[in-house]
């Protein structure tokens, strides 16, 4: 598609099924992990994309909600069978899907949007606020070589090193920590209240490991608007390349609707609207008017 409304991920390659819910698990305060059985979605996906997920047979809500891939599920012949989301509960297609149990019917859209960049970098520095660590566990593992995404598998995405910094309200918010550090991420941890790590903002975190290095690094953050700014400006200030994924409210996904716009740079120094879905979620954050 050509003119002012091309976008380079039209969901050309998402499917939309009826799937089963394998478990739902409780990782953490408010904070779940669903697994999916949905092979063709799985086998598909890579780091950073996300799916539009929907109650089967239900119109409350009425529109479906994106959520972000947290990582993907190897069947026993070693392929893709199914995929694991994880949600924190804050309304009501989250509360609906915190209840349900294994064999559940849900409709699913996806994979959707572009994904992080797979470039090889030393130091690989993740930035986590809130809910924001979900889009990271599948790209840890992929940069630490130790799985492959999408079909056919990209290539390229490899890091000597990868940090998370992992800020949330309190210590009873935290999910996949220990699951981080078993891929062998060095997890960093702030809190508001200081009942775990740092109590403070996760950018003096970030602050404290480009202080102690920022050559050849790379950021990737996910969060709550004011700190992906607050990250953003600071990777701006250590000359590092940065990516953020914006989690702008989203109805279609695909890229009919335009309820998901976010302001965002172009060459001349001006900016326009441009929609998440298809031309995001992963922007380079030196291009977003926060
Ligand atoms: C690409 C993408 C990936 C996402 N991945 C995840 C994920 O992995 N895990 C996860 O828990 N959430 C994720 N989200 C956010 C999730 O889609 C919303 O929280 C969702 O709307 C919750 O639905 P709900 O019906 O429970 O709450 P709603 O009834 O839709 O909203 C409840 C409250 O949250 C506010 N709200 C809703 N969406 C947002 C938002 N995007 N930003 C700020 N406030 C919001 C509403 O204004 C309202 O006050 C993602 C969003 C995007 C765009
Ligand atoms: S959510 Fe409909 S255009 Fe992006």
């Amino acid at each position: 598609m050509n003119g002012p409304a091309a976008a380079p991920h039209y969901a050309l390659d998402a499917r939309q099924r009826a799937v089963r819910v394998v478990e739902n698990v409780c990782l953490a305060r408010d904070t779940f992990r669903i697994r999916l059985e949905c092979p063709t979605i799985a086998e598909r996906a890579v780091p950073g994309q996300f799916v539009m997920l929907r109650l089967a047979g239900s119109n409350d809500p009425l529109l479906a909600r994106p959520l972000a891939l947290y990582d993907t599920v190897i069947g026993p012949q070693g392929r893709s069978v199914a995929i694991d989301i994880v949600y924190l509960v804050v309304g009501k297609m989250t509360r609906r899907l915190s209840m349900l149990g294994a064999g559940a019917e849900l409709d699913i859209w996806g994979p959707l949007g572009n994904g992080f960049a797979a470039e090889p970098i030393e130091h690989l520095l993740m930035v986590a606020g809130g809910i924001g660590q979900t889009p990271f566990m599948a790209l840890a593992r992929e940069y630490l070589g130790q799985r492959a995404y999408g079909s056919p598998p990209r290539s390229g995405a490899r890091a000597q090193r990868v940090t998370l910094c992992y800020g949330a309200r309190s210590a009873s918010y935290l999910a996949g920590v220990d699951d981080f550090r078993d891929l062998g991420v060095d997890v960093r941890v702030s809190t508001d209240d200081g009942s775990a790590g740092h109590r403070g903002f996760v950018t003096d975190l970030m602050r404290e490991a480009l202080e102690a290095s920022a050559r050849n690094c790379r950021i990737v953050c996910c969060g709550p608007e004011p700190m992906m700014h607050a990250v953003a400006e600071l990777a701006a200030r250590f000359d590092v390349a940065c990516q953020v994924s914006l989690e702008t409210p989203m109805a279609c996904g695909i890229g009919i609707c335009f309820s998901c716009v976010a302001r965002v740079r172009d060459a001349q120094g001006g900016w326009d609207y441009r929609r998440t879905c298809v031309e995001g979620p992963v922007f380079d954050a030196r291009a977003i008017e926060f």
